[in-house]
């Protein structure tokens, strides 16, 4: 049976698959950083010749940012069209001296838990956009041909927000439009049951300045007198939640849905085990609303972060300073029908009223998106699921997700294309962070599952 061949070509393949992932892991592609535009390029060129080399005409196409990557194969009119959508650039990789190896020379490591590939992209998202293409190469190399018409689809901004893609999408939504998206950039349930994810968070985030005194001043010739921004900043945080959990941002929770009941049971069937999750990161004390469960927090509950702050003097020893700023940089994770931009004015409402007549308040927003929820009625959801199931032999699950991948929305929207969120990461993966690295497991497995699920769409 063709498919087993498919299979079959994936396992002898594998080594030569890892050296691939591995020179692409080796090109810097930092989006947000404008040092590593060139390598963005790189990255995209890498790609458009791997695609062309397994008969995929693709094009590297222009963007006011980093370039996407779009390629096509035409396909039967009696079989789906099926798009494909990963992104090839990468978080920045600071704290650096976390590191134990540099992040752009990637390899192979055995660890305890089983063997890895280090680097980082390795997980989010290089690792898991190259289980697709090993999966179209192997499936080319056995029949021929490829089942469908195909639509790649590769984006090199997504870590930073993805400025050029909805301008991108809607002026070539033609091009683009597809019966489904596959998007390989999420991850497995408890890192063990594959999982088709029908429930992101959308996210709205803001950077706010204080300013008080012009200059920094003595804190011993000034202090007492002149107001510290880092004291109004503090004020500014804590008044963000309240004592069980919730956020007080004015209207916040409008637009926010409880549980429709068929995800509430789809839910209770997993039987989340909060105490591991939490364990695993040295917490073991959920922080959210207090009146909700754990899986509800992390899936279906709007949250308000402080990812970073800073003020004054933060260097080694001491210094008496009041500082004349202080900053912050705030996301908020988004649900439902929750409204971004209202929110985005209501925060800063509140900021500007809790800030003294003395001090300055400004702001500058960072990408605003709505959450999503995908209907399961489609057909297609039961069959890759299937597949899913009989590649991992344990039933795979529908879940919720905690990031945002803002594309999803904009397939269904823009293009009235159903979005099938499908990836093989883990928890311990450390995406973002220090030592990321993708389970061979994930990238072996993550390969043969896209060839089952081809074969079962097509
Ligand atoms: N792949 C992640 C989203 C994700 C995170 C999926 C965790 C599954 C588990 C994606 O690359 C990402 O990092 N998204 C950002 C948003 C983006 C606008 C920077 C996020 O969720 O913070
Ligand atoms: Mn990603
Ligand atoms: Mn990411």
């Amino acid at each position: 049976m063709a498919l087993d061949d498919v299979l079959d070509r994936i396992d002898t393949d594998i080594d030569a698959a890892t050296d691939r992932l591995l020179d692409l892991l080796r090109i810097p592609s930092i989006s947000t950083d404008p040092a590593f535009k060139s390598a963005c390029d790189d990255a995209a060129d890498w790609l458009v010749k791997d695609l062309n080399d397994i008969g995929i005409k693709t094009t590297k196409r222009a963007t006011p940012g980093h370039p996407m990557v779009v390629g096509h194969v035409d396909g039967p009119a009696d079989k789906p069209h099926i798009l494909f959508y990963g992104h090839y650039d990468v978080q920045p990789v600071d704290p650096l001296e976390l590191w134990d190896r540099d992040p752009f020379d990637p390899a192979v490591e055995e660890t305890a838990k089983g063997r890895v590939i280090r680097g980082r992209g390795a997980a989010d998202d290089k690792g898991q956009l190259m289980t697709i293409i090993e999966a179209l190469r192997a499936w080319k190399v056995v029949n021929g041909e490829f089942p469908c018409r195909m639509t790649l689809f590769l984006e090199g901004e997504e870590e930073s927000g993805s400025p050029s893609l909805v301008p991108f999408m809607k002026e070539h939504a033609d091009e683009l439009r597809a019966d489904y998206a596959m998007i390989c950039d999420t991850g497995m349930f408890q890192s063990k049951v594959p999982a088709i994810v029908t429930m992101l968070r959308g996210l709205l985030g803001e950077e706010i300045t204080i300013t008080g005194p012009d200059l920094d001043l003595h804190s011993g010739m000034y202090g007492g007198v002149a107001m510290n921004p880092a004291r109004v900043l503090s004020k500014v945080i804590a008044a963000l939640h309240d004592d069980t959990g919730r956020i007080t941002v004015p209207g916040f929770y409008d637009g926010v849905p409880e549980l429709p009941d068929t995800i509430q049971a789809q839910w209770q069937g997993l039987a989340f085990d909060h105490k591991t999750f939490l364990g695993d990161v040295g917490l073991s004390v959920p922080a959210g609303e207090q009146d909700r469960m754990p899986i509800e927090m992390i899936w279906s509950r709007p949250t308000c972060e402080v990812n970073g702050m800073w003020s004054g003097y933060t260097g080694a020893g001491f210094k008496t300073v009041l500082p004349s700023q202080a900053h912050a940089k705030i996301s908020f994770r988004l649900v439902g029908v929750q409204d971004p931009l209202a929110i985005r004015e209501s925060f800063r409402k509140m900021v500007s009223d809790i800030v003294p007549s003395d001090c300055k308040v400004s702001f500058q927003a960072h990408g605003a998106s709505q959450g999503s929820v995908f209907e399961t009625v489609d057909p297609a959801f039961e069959k890759a699921r299937h597949a899913l199931t009989d590649e991992w032999g344990v039933p795979a699950a529908y879940v919720g997700c905690g990031g945002s991948i803002p594309i999803a929305g904009h397939f269904q929207k823009i293009l009235n294309t159903t979005p099938v969120l499908i990836g093989f990461g883990k928890d311990d993966d450390a995406i973002h962070s220090p030592n990321e690295k993708y389970d061979m497991q994930s990238f072996h497995k993550g390969i043969r599952s896209w060839a089952r699920i081809l074969d079962a769409l097509t």
